[in-house]
């Protein structure tokens, strides 16, 4: 029972440092140094439970009738390529004599290829608080389903992190709610999207014009390059004089992935995080933002076209005759990301760019901080208001307005006609070359 007293206890303190004026100020020391880390860790974001807004839910004339949510894995281990990064920045690091260093002689690496992109147990947690404050939320609709029938449903891609996230989940939604065990828990039917023809989790994989527009196109980068070496290089030289060692850029987004980790993993504040400024650390988020802008969001056309099937699906099984009352999806940050493009959900109205505006960097609203933290989640519920059918969307457990519907209860007629007009032109035309 420790670790989840101890996540309800950071809740506390993620709800206080979120309600600061600007969460781009700098705390200065103590816990809320921490929390301002953990908001700032791009992609590699915890869950911030105290970012979550409390849901105004409509009078009694409304009923919710079906939810469908997609949700990005939990806080995982560094993949192969961040495991290797540190690990030859943690070599490169003793050669230095540094007085700031004095720590990593001690310092045990956790970071093993063994585990490189596995969920971790901080991900499992993530995942399982995710589905008891869904099954808290969704109370009264899950009383009405009968678990023996497929009006729940689950599905996640063939990776390791995605299911394991999903039954984290499951955990979390269903115990004590069914007969098996002493935890009693339920059982639910899943559904495993192969590879070979995933088109809606990995929903890159299978386009190929996706592939030569983004994947091969030198462009995709080059925003993110001229950041890297206009804003980053001086940091790395600032850190070369500091430890009298040659260090790149490289060098230095291995120290990014290190503190990331670390501070998730430990919810206390890394020494590898100590290495960096506030400002080194709002940089580094910025280069990763550039980067998923133009690979997944609003810095390439066809990302805004690349979750057409995942949306069809979603539709159809909404609109269907017996359509399942709630599903859960488990994937990536892309499948969060091409979402929310497809959405045309926190789309700045500039171009991201290597040279775009200080104060409107500060101000973006594509930070996938919070857009496509470990654990993010995108739920589309629908609502019935004495005939009157809305969808209500939710990222992140918190609602937001599409584009189009002026507010967060979109009436399903026109929810239904935006999506139409969208996936008309159907993920193989689109990806079409
Ligand atoms: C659990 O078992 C009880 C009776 O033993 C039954 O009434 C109930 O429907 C079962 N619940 C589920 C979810 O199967
Ligand atoms: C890259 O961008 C430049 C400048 O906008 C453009 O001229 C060029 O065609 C682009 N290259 C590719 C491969 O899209
Ligand atoms: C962009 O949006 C901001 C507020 O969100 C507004 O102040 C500004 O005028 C807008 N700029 C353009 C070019 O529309
Ligand atoms: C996609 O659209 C094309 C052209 O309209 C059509 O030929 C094809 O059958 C459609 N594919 C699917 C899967 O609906």
């Amino acid at each position: 029972m420790v670790p989840f007293f101890r996540l309800g206890v950071l809740g506390c303190v993620f709800a206080l440092s979120h309600s600061l004026p600007n969460s781009n100020q700098f705390p200065l020391a103590g816990p809320s140094r921490v929390d301002w880390i953990k908001q700032h860790l791009a992609t590699k974001s915890p869950y911030d439970v105290g970012a979550i807004d409390m849901l105004k839910d409509p009078d009694n004339a409304c009923q919710i009738v079906q939810i469908h949510s997609v949700i990005r894995h939990g806080t995982r281990w560094p993949t192969v390529k961040d495991t290797i990064d540190i690990n030859n920045l943690v070599l490169h690091l003793s050669t230095s004599k540094s007085e700031r260093l004095y720590w990593l002689k001690e310092w045990e690496n956790p970071f093993t290829l063994k585990k490189a992109g596995y969920l971790h147990t901080v991900g499992q947690e993530e995942l399982y608080q995710l589905g008891q404050r869904t099954r808290h939320r969704y109370k009264q609709l899950l009383s009405t389903i009968d678990l023996a029938t497929d009006e729940l449903q689950f599905a996640s891609d063939d990776q390791s992190r995605t299911a394991r996230s999903g039954s984290a989940f499951h955990l979390g939604f269903l115990e004590q709610y069914g007969n098996l065990t002493s935890a009693h828990i339920a059982p639910v039917a899943w559904s495993t999207y192969a590879k070979s023809q995933d088109t809606y989790i990995q929903m890159k994989r299978h386009c190929p014009r996706w592939q030569v527009e983004v994947a091969d196109n030198p462009n995709t980068t080059l925003q993110a390059e001229l950041w890297i070496e206009n804003q980053l290089t001086p940091i790395s030289a600032r850190l070369s004089a500091e430890f009298n060692i040659d260090l790149n850029a490289n060098h230095l987004d291995a120290i990014y992935s290190a503190c990331a980790f670390e501070t998730s993993f430990y919810h206390s504040e890394s020494n590898w995080c100590q290495l960096l400024e506030a400002e080194d650390i709002l940089a580094l988020e910025y280069a990763d933002d550039l980067k998923q802008y133009y690979t997944y969001g609003y810095g390439n056309e066809i990302n805004q076209w690349v979750a057409t099937d995942l949306m069809t699906l979603l539709l159809r099984s909404i609109s269907s005759p017996y359509p399942p009352t709630m599903s859960f999806s488990f994937g990536h940050s892309q499948t969060v990301l091409f979402m929310l493009a497809f959405l045309g959900l926190n789309q700045d109205n500039f171009t991201l760019g290597a040279d775009t505006h200080m104060e409107q960097i500060r101000d973006r609203k594509f930070r996938t901080s919070r857009l496509s933290s470990f654990a993010a989640n995108i739920g589309f519920e629908l609502w019935d208001c004495n005939g009157d059918r809305y969808i209500r969307t939710l990222v992140s457990e918190s609602e937001v307005t599409l584009p189009g519907c002026g507010r967060s209860f979109c009436p399903f007629q026109l929810f239904n006609d935006m999506i139409s007009r969208k996936i008309e032109r159907n993920y193989s035309t689109i990806c079409q070359l």
